[in-house]
């Protein structure tokens, strides 16, 4: 199934505003048509636990109960569908990735959204791309993509 309308470049001038970005992604995460994993890259403190913290609380997730995932590396939450919190910043090889069962969280039903996606070993199913770069002080590039692994396009 193709993720239409995307890719989309926005600026955001806030982290306000991008987590009103996230909050518009995550209610299509949870729809049908929605993925069930998104890919985040950006370099460190450009915002991607903002984002996520938006993406959350369409899932009716408080923004204070996310927090950085860096020392927990895989915070979940019990909501429907499940929602899981993935932070590989720790994780420095694919081996590593993989040792430490996060593939158990994805592809599974629940909507997995990763932070350093660039050190994940292995292809998701369907996901969405998001690429966060710093422009200024307050101000961040986000780019959104879908792709589809399903090799059916
Ligand atoms: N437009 C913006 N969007 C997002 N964050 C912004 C923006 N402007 C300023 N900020 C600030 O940038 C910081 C982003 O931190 P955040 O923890 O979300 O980044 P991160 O990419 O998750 O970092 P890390 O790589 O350490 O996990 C916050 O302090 C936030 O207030
Ligand atoms: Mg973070």
């Amino acid at each position: 199934m193709e993720i239409e309308c995307l890719p989309v470049r926005m600026i955001s001038k806030s982290s306000a505003e991008t987590e009103q970005i996230g909050f518009k992604l995550g209610a299509f995460l949870r729809s049908p048509a929605g993925a069930k994993t998104v890919l985040l890259y950006g370099d460190l403190g450009t915002g991607k636990t903002t984002l996520i913290k938006g993406i959350a609380s369409a899932f009716g997730i408080e923004k204070r109960d996310v927090g950085s995932a860096s020392y927990v590396m895989v915070a979940e939450y019990e909501t429907e569908p499940p929602f899981y919190h993935i932070d590989l910043y720790r994780l420095e090889s694919h081996a590593a990735v993989d040792a430490a069962g996060i593939w158990e969280y994805i592809d599974t039903g629940g909507v997995a959204v990763i932070e350093w996606a660039e050190r994940l070993s292995g292809e998701t199913e369907k996901a969405v791309k998001v690429r966060i770069s710093h422009v200024a002080e307050n101000e961040r590039e986000i780019v959104i993509e879908g792709i589809d692994n399903n090799g059916d396009d």
